[in-house]
């Protein structure tokens, strides 16, 4: 698959990334089972067969089973680790953690780096190459964030760092403070989920050369998650590209000039191959349009 750079820092990943929130089946960590782990490994070790070398993962996936399954796959599976960019995020705290404490964010210096040694631990990995703010913290000192990524850059164990689901005004107000740029800001997109394309989520990525990554780019459920229309639209223009509905859902996004990538959650591993293809469409302009339309639910003023 098509590689391209990553923001404007020296990692690179291919087009499309696969996303490991679903590969340990639930998202409780104790229902986890040995058989789901191995379908785990299997999804993750197809996705890198198939030319995936971005890989995302999050601490808070499945309580962190995920990195533990991310892991096992890189032991099991000979040059992956060096073939492939790996990202994780940090910075929600889920509640009872310890006893009594609320759902939360923190982006205190202290929970970063601790969350990061835990991340390289269950992963069992010397660095990560990227690691992204999960949601924004309102009680963000940004000066603070700086000294925990510029230390953990030191000590090497993260190359790049990234944010997600921030509005513009948190990543302008971070990127004050850093002396680097961020490299990606991952947020949701897709034909159900329009904002970032009116909100200035995507001009401020495109203007400041920070890549976005969209999440849940099939809406999270597949091509059912579309409304009517715009399947139609979607089997309308793949059938006359010979490519299926989620591919053309897929390349609508890549089609954007801010250079989205589009983080593909299918556990499936006929899926996430097939998938790969969507880098290789180009949309025109008109259906990318008539896409739109469908999405909107409503002629364009
Ligand atoms: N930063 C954030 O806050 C955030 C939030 C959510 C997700 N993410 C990231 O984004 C990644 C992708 O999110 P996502 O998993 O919601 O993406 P998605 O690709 O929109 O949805 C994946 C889901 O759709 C199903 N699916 C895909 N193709 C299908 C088809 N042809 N027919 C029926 N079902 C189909 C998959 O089922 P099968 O597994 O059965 O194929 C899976 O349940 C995550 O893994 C994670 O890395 C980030």
């Amino acid at each position: 698959m098509q590689t391209v750079p990553v923001g404007k820092t020296p990692l690179r990943s291919s087009r499309l990334v696969y996303g490991g929130w679903r590969i340990a089946g639930t998202q409780d960590a104790t229902a986890v089972t040995a058989d789901a782990r191995k379908s785990g490994i299997a999804a993750l070790q197809a996705a890198y067969e198939a030319g995936y070398t971005g890989f995302d993962l999050a601490d808070v996936y499945c309580g962190g089973v995920c990195e533990e399954i991310l892991g096992e796959a890189l032991r099991q599976t000979p040059g992956m680790r060096e073939g492939i960019l790996l990202a994780t995020k940090c910075g929600i705290r889920v509640p009872g953690v310890p006893a009594g404490a609320p759902y939360r964010y923190d982006f205190s210096a202290r929970y970063i780096t601790d969350s990061v040694d835990v991340a390289l631990r269950r992963m069992g990995v010397s660095h990560i190459d990227l690691l992204m703010l999960h949601r924004p913290d309102f009680l963000m000192d940004p000066s603070e964030v700086a000294e925990a990524f510029g230390r953990l850059r030191s000590e090497g164990k993260v190359r790049e760092f990234g944010v997600s689901n921030f509005r513009p005004g948190q990543v302008d107000l971070l990127q004050r403070y850093l002396g680097f740029p961020l490299a990606v800001h991952q947020v949701e997109i897709s034909l159900r989920q329009l904002a970032t394309l009116s909100d200035g989520t995507l001009d401020q990525c495109h203007a400041l050369g920070i890549s976005p990554m969209a999440w849940s780019p099939l809406g999270g459920s597949g091509p059912g998650s579309f409304s009517p229309g715009v399947l139609r639209v979607l089997a309308g223009i793949g059938e006359r590209l010979g490519v299926t509905p989620e591919l053309v859902a897929l390349a609508w996004l890549i089609r954007h000039p801010s250079g989205i990538l589009p983080v593909v959650g299918s556990t499936k591993p006929e899926r996430i191959r097939a998938m790969a293809r969507a880098a290789e469409i180009q949309l025109e302009r008109d259906d990318w349009y008539r896409l739109l339309e469908a999405a909107l639910g409503a002629r364009l003023p």
